[in-house]
């Protein structure tokens, strides 16, 4: 027998034709005499009837248990009235099954596949099983559609695709990496890539022109629901176009891969906001713009203000203090405050000073209802309701902290009173954030450290700032930020050695380090490096996106856990003493586990 036709895709056209499909058992249901079985293949389902007249196939039909493999052939017909399923393609037809052969038996699956309230650990250690469920198929063809519509746009445009290595070499910058043992080099590493940045580089510098890439990249980093330890980049690099033609052309791109996978119009352009623009309104540089709030900036107000924490942390030197005005937000309970305060101090907040504003008109005790307005005066008082322009009904939000603290705390607490009391806009809201700072300190060691990369291009005439105010040189770096979540990345880069030395220099890497670990950029540089710039885009975070998922995890075929596991295959593992050996490598602890 040959497959016909995938079962998810029989319809009325069908009707009246022998159709021969194969898949798994779905479900089996006897209802007294006739056999319904709902046979699924990647494409969906499709409700097949088997009648006790033929008994060799009834019989058949009566062995057949769930996630069974058959191969099947039937006469295509109407359902009967009242059966129709509108919500499936295949809802106005079933199959009389003329004709049933089990390929291969299957053993009780563990689960039902259609429970949608499984345990991640349940799916991830099953997976094979929990990728045979619909909405994962779905997901994994998105993927590809959303992969393979990148493909075309950039080959359209004359990108062509080149591989890059992947045991590179370690240049600790940026996240950590995975390091992978030399047995020829005793006691020498190589490391995966964090993403191919400089090979895609010296492509431009070898003539390549327009290069991408759908790749894998590695980052040993702590681990969320948007984050992976190797996810896959669609990279991209050009030559000869400044940043505005780059990121018209990779807006392009996303654009393309929106309407082609999923059938949705992304607004064009998509707006552009400054890095500084985006932490002073929302406290990030990712955000949400289906949320219409915005954070009201009180610093300057309270330098003179009674109340302590708000006059410290305008007083210090990176200190802030803003509000977040939430419309209607005086209905918020004692419990509710509570939770929202206990969720900013995740954020590092050391607490969440509030003013319900039950009559604006009277801008005192009597209309503001708050812990904290005895110790403000009238002309603050009426300056912060001005400024947030809150109304009667209003509830204000406020942060004092060090600016890092009070952005990433008020930041996320937008983000969430927004989504929990329905602010959000349904839809899609892309954004450019552009202008970044070229170096953001750290605090730690004192130094200075690329906020990109430090290949990035400083905008013109910044240089300049690079030994004298560093934390305002900015950079031609931009991001792509789609619903609140970063999507892409990158920037135009430096393509003149003297500029490429003046930054090493400012991120205090020393002349015989910039050799060691970037000597064969600065060499590529001296011979003939053309302008170039591009960009990277988190397929799986697009893909997540799109699919309306909760984690990467869920794009991900085989993805690791929030521990960097894989629960299927069961990695990472110990190795045996004579491979470590051949590796010259002696483990540490002496409480590593053995290898099985
Ligand atoms: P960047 O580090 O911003 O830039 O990465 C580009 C995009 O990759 C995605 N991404 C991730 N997705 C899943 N898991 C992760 N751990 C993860 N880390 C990053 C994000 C991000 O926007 N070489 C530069 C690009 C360039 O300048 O061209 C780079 O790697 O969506
Ligand atoms: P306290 O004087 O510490 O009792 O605080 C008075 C109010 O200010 C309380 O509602 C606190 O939650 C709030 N608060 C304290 N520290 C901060 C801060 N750093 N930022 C914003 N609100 C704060």
């Amino acid at each position: 027998m040959k497959r016909t036709d995938y079962c998810g895709l029989i319809d009325r056209r069908h009707l009246a034709q022998t159709v021969t499909l194969m898949g798994w058992v779905h479900r089996r249901r006897d209802h007294g005499g006739v056999i319904f079985i709902d046979l699924r293949d990647r494409e969906g389902l499709v409700q097949v009837v088997c009648d006790p007249d033929r008994a060799a196939t009834f019989a058949t039909a009566e062995k057949l248990r769930n996630e069974y493999v058959v191969s099947l052939t039937g006469l295509v017909r109407p359902r009967p009235e009242g059966m129709v399923n509108p919500n499936v393609v295949s809802g106005e037809i079933e199959v009389l099954a003329h004709e049933i052969t089990i390929l291969n038996a299957a053993l009780t699956p563990p689960f039902q596949l259609d429970d949608d309230n499984l345990s991640e650990t349940v799916r991830l250690e099953n997976r094979v099983l929990d990728l045979r469920r619909l909405p994962m198929q779905k997901n994994l063809k998105l993927r590809y559609r959303a992969a393979m519509s990148a493909r075309r746009y950039l080959d359209a445009q004359g990108f062509i695709d080149i591989e890059t290595p992947m045991l590179y070499k370690s240049t600790p910058e940026g996240a950590r990496e995975f390091l992978v043992p030399s047995r020829v080099h005793a006691g020498q590493f190589y490391a995966l890539p964090q993403s191919p940045q400089l090979f895609k580089q010296m492509l431009m510098m070898a003539g390549f022109d327009r290069y991408y890439q759908i790749v894998k990249c590695f980052r040993d980093e702590d681990l969320r629901a948007d984050r992976q330890p190797e996810f896959t980049q669609i990279d991209v690099e050009t030559s000869f176009l400044d940043e505005l033609e780059i990121r018209e052309l990779m807006e392009g791109l996303v654009r393309t891969m929106f309407a082609e996978a999923l059938g949705v119009e992304l607004p064009q352009p998509f707006p552009v906001m400054r890095f500084e623009d985006a932490i002073r309104d929302y406290g990030s540089d990712k955000p949400d713009l289906r949320i219409p709030l915005k954070l009201t900036e009180l610093t300057d107000l309270m330098r003179d203000a009674d109340f302590k924490v708000f006059r410290a942390a305008a007083e210090r030197a990176n200190g802030r203090v803003a509000a977040l005005r939430v419309p209607g937000g005086a209905t918020l309970t004692r419990k509710e405050i509570d939770d929202y305060t206990a969720f900013v101090k995740i954020y590092g907040a050391g607490g969440l000073a509030y003013i319900k504003v039950n009559d604006a008109a009277k801008p005192n005790e009597e209309g503001l209802q708050s812990p904290i307005v005895k110790f403000l005066s009238g002309d603050v008082l009426r300056a912060i309701l001005e400024r947030t322009g809150a109304a009667t009904g209003d509830l204000i939000f406020f942060g004092a902290d060090k600016a890092s603290v009070v952005n990433d705390s008020l930041g996320a607490l937008r983000a969430r009173v927004g989504h929990d009391r329905g602010f959000a806009e349904p839809g899609w809201k892309p954004l450019w954030v552009v202008d970044f700072p070229m170096f953001e300190h750290d605090d730690v060691h004192g130094t200075w450290a690329a906020r990109h990369h430090p290949f990035t291009a400083p905008k013109d005439g910044h240089e300049e700032l690079f030994t004298r105010d560093p934390g305002n040189a900015l950079a031609k770096a931009y991001d792509v930020v789609l619903n609140g979540w970063e999507i892409g990345g990158g920037s135009v880069r430096i393509h003149r050695q003297d500029v490429q030395a003046k930054v090493f220099e400012a991120l205090e890497i020393s002349p015989e380090d910039q050799r060691k670990k970037f000597g064969f950029l600065l060499d590529a540089l001296q011979y003939g490096a053309p302008p170039h710039g591009g960009i990277a885009f988190g397929l799986d975070r697009i893909v997540t996106m799109m699919a309306g998922a909760e984690s990467i995890r869920d794009v991900i075929a085989f993805p690791k856990t929030q521990r960097g596991q894989d629960l299927l295959i069961d990695a990472p593992t110990p190795v045996t003493e004579q491979q470590l050996r051949d590796l010259h490598i002696r483990v540490r602890s002496n409480e590593t586990a053995k290898p099985a």
